[in-house]
């Protein structure tokens, strides 16, 4: 195969940040624990396979400041920076031991849920990561609050798109004060929900979510075979956007990016597949590619089998 791959290894400019390419690692929870020496290992060995930023798995935003201690996190960002990646990190919202609907909590915990966000977001930035990331997608919490079908409230949380916008937008406030200026905020969302909601209100949400001071929009289908055409009309907003699904396709990633589709591109289980997929396609290597074969087994099964993460192909 021989194939221009030089647009994805464009360094990209955020504010004071200077991304070396254009390869995200999207979170992907491993059931490793991101700070156990398996943590370590499994994130520095990513970073060092030469992608641009790391954004580590889906962590509760309650847990910051118990057993992940700031100390523990700046290990982790550590690892990923020897790698040479930029470090973030999602925040998944808080589950008040219950797994609730929107309906489900009380304005205390609304609040309390903002609270955990900004503390969560403020010890990440004492750790040494440049981002966050609110998980606002894939049918979670966050995602439930947008989503009409999902969202019962008739309180300002619920209703119209206006009051169904505002819990993302109060815990993605809320993150960047935690944060402060200078550091990269992120925010995941998932731009269409067969039956719910349309894209139309997902585009209006990210152009909030820019005001509210979102500096990447990180646009993440509810499948991955839609992937970044549904990005692109997110890029309007001005600030760069992530597209996701099966990327790990190099001449998918190519397009995504010089079609104007996307401006990074976020490889998930072809990086579980083979850390060094970003190293191999810079250098030609694409023989050498330990290819994901979307079988789901050892990645997305061990998932939820509370097992840690694996690929059949290893
Ligand atoms: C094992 C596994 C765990 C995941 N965990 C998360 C997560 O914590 N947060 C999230 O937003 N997406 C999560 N995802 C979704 C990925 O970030 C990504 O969007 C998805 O895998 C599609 O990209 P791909 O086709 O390159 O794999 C996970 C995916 C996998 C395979
Ligand atoms: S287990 Fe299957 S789907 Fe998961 S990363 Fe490996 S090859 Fe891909």
């Amino acid at each position: 195969m021989s194939v221009d791959v030089t647009p994805l290894f464009k360094p990209l400019q955020v504010k004071g940040y200077t991304i070396p390419n254009r390869m995200v690692m999207p979170p992907m929870a491993t059931n490793r624990g991101i700070v156990s020496d398996a943590g370590l290992g499994w994130y520095g060995e990513h970073a060092a396979g030469g992608v641009g930023m790391v954004i580590v798995e889906a962590v509760a935003a309650d847990r910051f400041g118990k057993e992940l201690t700031v100390e523990g996190l700046a290990a982790l960002v550590k690892a990923i920076h020897r790698g040479g990646a930029l470090a973030a990190i999602q925040l998944f919202p808080v589950m008040f031991g219950r797994n609730p609907k929107p309906g489900d909590l009380e304005p205390v915990e609304i609040h309390e849920m903002t609270r955990h966000y900004e503390a969560a977001a403020r010890i990440c930035a004492e750790a040494g990561f440049d981002g966050v990331e609110p998980h606002g997608a894939h049918g979670f919490l966050l995602n439930q609050f947008f989503s009409p079908t999902d969202n019962a409230r008739r309180d300002k949380f619920g209703g119209e798109l206006e009051n169904r916008m505002r819990m993302g937008l109060e815990v993605t406030s809320a993150a960047r004060r935690g944060l402060g200026d200078d550091r990269l905020l992120l925010y995941r969302h998932t731009p269409v929900q067969e039956g719910s909601y349309g894209l139309d209100d997902s585009l209006g949400f990210a152009a909030r979510l820019v005001q509210e001071g979102v500096d990447v929009l990180d646009i993440s289908p509810a499948s991955a075979e839609a992937a970044a055409d549904l990005a692109e009309p997110f890029r309007r907003f001005g600030v760069p956007v992530i597209g996701v699904g099966l990327m790990d396709e190099v001449e998918r990633a190519l397009a995504a990016l010089t079609l104007g589709r996307a401006d990074l591109i976020a490889v998930g289980r072809g990086l579980i597949a083979d850390p060094l997929w970003p190293q191999k396609v810079r250098e030609g290597r694409f023989d050498e590619i330990v290819n994901c074969i979307r079988c789901d087994e050892k990645c997305y099964g061990n998932l939820s089998k509370g097992i840690a993460i694996e690929c059949t192909q290893w």
